[in-house]
């Protein structure tokens, strides 16, 4: 429902999107990461017709963006960055201006303006004037807007930006709630709400694709992805070296232990589950065990080491251990 092909944006002698190919099916939530300036919010511009590609071509429902721009921009909804929303309405005449300049008129027109309304729980303030509310709400206004005419492609630039922790549960599950039968592409800085509502997770950086895959492959990608970490009382003798040999550990490192106590990392090699080798080593040995934690993988570390300068684009055959051998030895301690 959505086709990228070669997209690429240029400021001047800047290339803010570079190259970039892509394509999202109903059904995805596809959720765009990557630091400032990575070129995402051009990306979600290019798609909705609001800024024309320097070259590359763009498709939304089968219409071309740049030939076809109103039948494109008919069939998707879009919360762009900020609130730029006219500051001397009221939340409920800025839906209905909204609602009659994408066609509606009477009661399909006063049942959307309603729904959406509902939706994003504005209707405590639907007749203050928008300079008036504060930051979430105007964000709330935005997202109304975008959801309106229940469009078929939804692009959200930071939906959550700004929001209270129960309006950011609201959304997401909103998000999670219209995302059957849509596309929605958003972009976000909260690397967790990309686990929380998509489907698949890419990450910019310098314009380009660094990753594609889901949620759950970006964690795996973290170095800590089924490390283990063990706590033990006292400090056995040999103990880094007994888990140092065991089978299918690459390496262990101590860790700070609190006052009387020892504590270690162990690595997987080829990120195998380890647990029942340590627990089974901890129990022969003796060892009084106080706490044993296996890491899910840190979306941050993933995130760090595909969009450090110089990273190299995500290719099928670069694994995570190329990618992550030229990454700084300091990584451990910036942690
Ligand atoms: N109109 C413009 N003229 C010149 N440069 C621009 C223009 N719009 C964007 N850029 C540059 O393009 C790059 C990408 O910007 P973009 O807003 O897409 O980043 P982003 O990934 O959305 O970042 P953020 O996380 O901060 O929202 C930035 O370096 C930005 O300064
Ligand atoms: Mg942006």
């Amino acid at each position: 429902m959505i086709e990228l092909q070669a997209l690429t944006k240029r400021f001047g002698p800047f290339t803010a999107v570079d190259d970039l190919s892509l394509s999202v099916g109903r059904g995805e939530v596809l959720g765009f990461l990557g630091p400032n300036g990575a070129g995402k919010s051009t990306t979600m511009k290019m798609i909705t017709g609001f800024l024309p590609p320097t070259s590359g071509r763009i498709q939304v429902c089968g219409h071309d963006v740049g030939t076809h721009p109103r039948e494109a921009q008919a069939a998707l909804g879009y919360l762009p960055e900020g609130a730029p929303l006219y500051p001397d309405m009221t939340p409920a005449a800025l839906l209905r201006f909204c609602g009659e300049a994408r066609g509606l008129r009477g009661q399909a027109l006063r049942s959307a303006v309603d729904r959406a309304i509902e939706r994003t729980e504005l209707q405590g303030v639907t007749a203050q004037r928008i300079e008036t509310l504060s930051k979430g709400f105007k964000r709330r206004v935005g997202l109304a807007q975008a959801i309106l005419h229940d469009p078929e492609v939804l692009v959200l630039d930071e939906p959550t930006d700004g929001l209270d922790p129960n309006q950011k549960a609201q959304v997401r599950a909103l998000i999670r709630e219209m995302s059957g039968d849509k596309v929605i592409v958003l972009s976000t800085h909260i690397l967790e709400e990309v686990e929380a509502v998509c489907s698949r997770a890419t990450v910019m950086a310098e314009g380009r694709l660094r990753f594609d895959g889901t949620p759950a492959e970006l964690r795996q990608r973290s170095r800590f992805f089924r490390s283990i970490e063990l706590h033990l009382e006292g400090s056995p003798e040999g103990a880094q070296a007994a888990l140092a040999g065991l089978e299918g550990v690459e390496s262990v490192e101590p860790l700070e232990g609190s006052a009387g106590r020892s504590a270690f990392r162990v690595f997987p090699r080829d990120k195998r589950a380890l647990l029942p080798e340590v627990t089974a080593l901890a129990h022969a040995r003796g060892w009084s065990t106080e706490h044993v934690f296996v890491d899910p993988g840190r979306l941050d570390d993933v995130f760090r080491v595909l969009t450090r300068d110089g990273a190299r684009e995500e290719r099928p055959g670069t694994t995570f251990e190329q990618m992550s051998s030229e990454a700084p030895a300091q990584e451990e301690a910036t942690r």
